[in-house]
């Protein structure tokens, strides 16, 4: 464990050791070793306790910020004509409980996901435990052929929870963990209902922005086009994708926004709308 990691962190030791014996009393644990990982710390300071617990941390200001960009994404929502779409989140212990939430949803749809534990408040802190994974690569670390391969698995996925009233809302390499050649969904949002058409379409956009610098535009245009089929049961063809390809399109430039995705957005446009007219040409 590094001091300068906890030193950066925007939780304050005393309130991070409440959070440690907490999770020592609540699961019978006489002394807890508490490990900070690599992350950014801008929505959460995650932890893992006695490498048994995923533990994250969410402070008022973390919740702060996830307004901020929920808000980003609202604006998006609103500005193509449809209400706000993601859950206001009004604190951090909402937030963990969200998390918690749309982990258990994900799972309950077959879907790979960390086993959730629960959510409490410490001291005004929001506290999310899930099952914590000791080895996994993020997707985005993977070598492009390796990611590739994981594009037909992901992209059903995404389709799954589309078809079931499920949105990520946070669909980044880093939140795709691949474990024992799984796929695993982490850092998920729970969304509003009645903005759920909003979502999928925020989710697909975060999605493509994702992975075209990884595999680039061709490849990730195409493999939404074969495998998204949000309506189940193949119950799309290529065309009706094609639709949904030219709906996250419009999300695009919102996704832009966002500091945490870089991404070509003119190459993406290009082929999306390449993918469009092929298909209305073969449609013919
Ligand atoms: N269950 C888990 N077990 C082990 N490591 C995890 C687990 N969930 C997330 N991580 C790691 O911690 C990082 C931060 O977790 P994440 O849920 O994405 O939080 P944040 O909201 O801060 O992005 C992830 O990018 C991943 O590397
Ligand atoms: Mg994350």
């Amino acid at each position: 464990m590094s001091i300068r990691r906890f030193v950066r962190g925007t939780v304050p030791w005393d309130q991070l050791e409440a959070v440690a014996s907490e999770v020592g009393e609540r699961y019978g644990q006489e002394a807890v070793r508490v490990e900070f990982l690599d992350a950014d710390n801008w929505l959460s300071t995650p932890c893992v306790m006695n490498e048994r617990w995923f533990v994250k941390v969410v402070t008022g200001q973390n919740a702060l910020v996830h307004a901020l960009f929920t808000g980003a994404r609202n604006l998006g929502a609103f500005s193509s004509g449809t209400e706000g779409f993601f859950e206001p989140f009004d604190g951090p212990v909402e937030m963990a409980e969200h998390e918690l939430e749309a982990t258990r949803k994900l799972r309950a749809l077959g879907l790979n996901a960390p086993r959730p534990v629960e959510a409490f408040e410490v001291d005004g802190l929001g506290v999310l435990v899930l099952e914590y994974l000791p080895e996994f690569e993020p997707l985005d670390a993977l070598p492009p052929d390796e990611v590739e391969s994981h594009l037909p698995e992901l992209f059903e996925a995404l389709a799954v929870m589309h078809a079931n009233g499920v949105a990520h809302g946070d669909l980044r390499g880093e939140n795709v963990l691949v474990y024992e050649g799984d796929l695993y969904f982490i850092d998920a949002t729970n969304v509003a209902e009645d903005g759920l058409a909003g979502a999928r379409a925020y989710d697909l956009a975060s999605a493509l922005a994702a992975l075209e610098p990884l595999v680039g535009e061709k490849a990730v245009v195409e493999a939404a086009l074969e495998h998204y089929d949000p309506g189940g049961e193949q119950s799309r063809t290529r065309s009706e994708n094609a639709t949904a390809l030219l709906e996250a399109e419009d999300f695009l430039s919102f996704v832009q926004v966002r500091p945490d995705h870089t991404f070509d957005a003119t190459a993406l446009n290009g082929e999306i709308e390449k993918a469009a007219s092929a298909d209305e040409h073969a449609s013919r």
